[in-house]
């Protein structure tokens, strides 16, 4: 049994992992990233956290714990929030929302800014890029119908784990992981090649995209205004007065009348009156 399955089932554990360690990590990952860890997380924590014990060869999490609060960890914050980011993701999630955003969200979009010849879309949380992709291809699917190439139209895809973005800006699947995108979009966007199980995003898809590391607890470096936001299974595990301060960032950079769309086991009741729910899971900005 490997010492993972072992920690993991409570066997007998490679490193020692008391209480205090555990409290200390909870506030860090609060106080960090915004997530709020329960007690029964504290499994989950040991296995992804041993693994930086075995990379930086350290015996305890005591140690660790040590390490990150000496102001000489540098980059080990980074591993660290990296390490305890969950990061599942799909194209074409909750494919309503896609569906909205085809036929509602878009076209208000370009209603809206005729003169300006500019839009904006940010997912936020985008995790490994297949949110943001799956976005793109809607997207460049009307700039194409509707000859909108002379546009000023983008999209902002970020995450705070440096390792998810670095695979979305690589734009590079396997074949099983597209297996939701539409056929349609699959053919205009998408180079697979069975043979070797691999599915590359086109370079025009990736022209869309600007990925970039946010910690959504930090101010926004932007104003916006932004016509659509995704943050979709981000704020999950956040507690109500974070969401309450990041729902309110975000309604301060849409326009009116602008769309959100939030993960499928969130809500925005008692966290804003800034947005009107039109749909599952989906937002209408009102003030
Ligand atoms: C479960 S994934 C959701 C991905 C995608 N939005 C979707 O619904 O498929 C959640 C993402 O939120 C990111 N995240 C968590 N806390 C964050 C924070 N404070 N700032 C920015 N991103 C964060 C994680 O790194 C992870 O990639």
């Amino acid at each position: 049994m490997s010492n993972e399955i072992q920690a993991i089932q409570g066997v007998e554990r490679e490193f020692e992992f008391t209480d205090d360690d555990f409290r200390f990590i909870v506030k860090l990952v609060k106080d960090k990233v915004g997530i709020k860890l329960g007690d029964h997380k504290r499994d989950m924590i040991y296995g992804r956290i041993a693994r930086r014990l075995r990379a930086l060869k350290l015996k305890t999490f005591k140690e660790y714990c040590e390490f990150l609060s000496s102001g000489e960890a540098g980059n080990e914050v980074v591993d660290f929030v990296n390490a305890v980011t969950t990061n599942l993701t799909k194209f074409f999630r909750e494919e309503h929302h896609f569906e909205h955003l085809r036929e509602v969200s878009i076209p208000a979009a370009i209603g809206a800014n005729t003169e300006t010849k500019k839009i904006r879309i940010w997912s936020a949380g985008c995790s490994t890029g297949m949110e943001p992709y799956s976005i793109a291809m809607v997207l460049l699917t009307i700039i194409k119908q509707k000859n909108l190439s002379n546009w000023d139209i983008k999209i902002l895809a970020t995450d705070i784990d440096t390792n998810v973005l670095a695979k979305a800006q690589s734009g590079n699947y396997t074949d099983h992981d597209i297996e939701n995108v539409p056929v349609r979009y699959r053919e205009a966007f998408i180079d697979v090649d069975h043979k070797a199980g691999t599915a590359k995003m086109s370079q025009e898809l990736k022209n869309l995209i600007s990925f970039k590391q946010l910690n959504l607890m930090e101010s926004l470096p932007f104003k916006g205004p932004f016509d659509i936001i995704f943050c979709r299974n981000v704020v999950i595990y956040f507690d109500k007065p974070t969401q309450k301060i990041l729902f309110n960032k975000y309604a301060d950079v849409m326009r009116k009348d602008s769309y959100l769309y939030i993960g499928h086991s969130e809500s925005l009741h008692n966290i804003s009156d800034r947005f009107e729910l039109i749909g599952k899971t989906t937002y209408k900005k009102t003030k």
